[in-house]
């Protein structure tokens, strides 16, 4: 029987353990979006003991920036400082994975200064043109190029919470006529041509995608969509699928309270697909988190905001579990 603490072999790399720290943003870089010693600090004091580290949402282009202090990878300058991030995670033993974003409508205009996009219009955002969708997905592998230079041990593309590849893969927010738009097929089309191209810059690295599994609305993403979505990841070179909730966002408030709240979708894209999947919701309990294991429900627990309260969660974790 698989337990947490079990280490996992993957794209020659050892994860120690199961347990996962998922993108969480900080507010911590600079202005510009570059590495502080603050930042390096947070995420050092949480990676000791863990199985892998997924570094917060960093944004692929100005335009798509969402937040003041976001950390950045639109520019190579980048790079020399997001190097002393993913050494000193390193220095830890637990690999790190950047995770890469654009905001897309929820780009904050006051901080770029520019009109946001979208796949659709909507109230703030205009719609892309079909030339510039492409561009777009080579703005993702450029940044993942400069991830994988910057030494990190994979890339997380961020497909869920709203942003601009859940803008065309939810319904709710794609009202495209054109091959992007409409049936399932074609709303996925353009976060597929991210993750292939994608794919291209991370090599022999881990290439993970952050899934809006479920928007939680019956005229959203179903899960039976998420799972078809799921093979075609699979498909196309994706190693991990950490399951989230989509439009919805990573804690809907009906769902608070839940332990695991979002582990009966990660369940569901486990059973269609053969690479391993990340669970995630609301995880307080170590021995929660092993049974979800020893189940078989997931392959890896992220805990979020336990481990931003308290740093030593995964260590303490491991103590409790080995007593038992
Ligand atoms: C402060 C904060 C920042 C977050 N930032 C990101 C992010 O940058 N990228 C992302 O995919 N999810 C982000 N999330 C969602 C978390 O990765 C996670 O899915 C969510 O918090 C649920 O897990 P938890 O209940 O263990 O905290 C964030 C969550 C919090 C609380």
């Amino acid at each position: 029987m698989t337990r947490l603490l079990d280490s996992f072999e993957i794209g020659g790399l050892t994860l120690r353990n199961r347990i996962v720290m998922p993108p969480m943003h900080t507010g911590r870089a600079t202005i510009e979006g570059a590495i502080t010693d603050d930042l390096i600090n947070h995420y050092v004091l949480r990676s000791k003991a863990l199985g892998l580290l997924i570094i917060e949402h960093s944004y692929v282009a100005v335009e798509g920036k969402l937040s003041e202090k976001q950390v950045g990878i639109y520019d190579k300058h980048l790079i020399p400082s997001l190097l002393k991030l993913s050494s000193g995670v390193q220095a830890t033993g637990t690999p790190v994975v950047l995770q890469i974003n654009h905001a897309g409508s929820k780009a904050n205009r006051d901080i770029t200064g520019i009109k946001p996009i979208s796949s659709s219009p909507t109230e703030d955002a205009r719609e892309l043109r079909v030339d510039e969708i492409s561009a777009l997905s080579e703005t993702f592998a450029q940044a993942a190029e400069w991830g994988i230079k910057a030494g990190f041990n994979g890339i997380e593309v961020h497909g869920a919470h709203g942003f601009l590849l859940n803008q065309f893969s939810s319904p709710l927010t794609n009202q495209r006529c054109d091959e992007y738009g409409g049936s399932l097929e074609n709303r996925l089309r353009f976060p597929l041509e991210v993750v292939r191209k994608v794919k291209k810059k991370v090599g022999d690295k881990l290439l993970l995608y952050r899934l809006g599994s479920d928007d939680l609305d019956p005229s959203g993403t179903q899960i039976w969509e998420s799972q078809k979505f799921a093979v075609k990841l699979e498909e196309a070179g994706v190693d991990i699928i950490d399951v989230s909730g989509g439009i919805c966002g990573s804690s809907p408030e009906k769902l608070q309270g839940i332990q695991g709240y979002f582990i009966p979708q990660a369940r569901q894209i486990r059973k269609v697909i053969n690479i391993p999947v990340i669970g995630v919701g609301g995880i307080r309990e170590p021995q929660f988190a092993d049974k979800l294991i020893q189940e078989g429900n997931v392959d890896f627990i992220a805990v979020g905001r336990k481990l931003l309260e308290d740093p030593d969660w995964a260590i303490k974790a491991i103590e409790l579990l080995r007593k038992d």
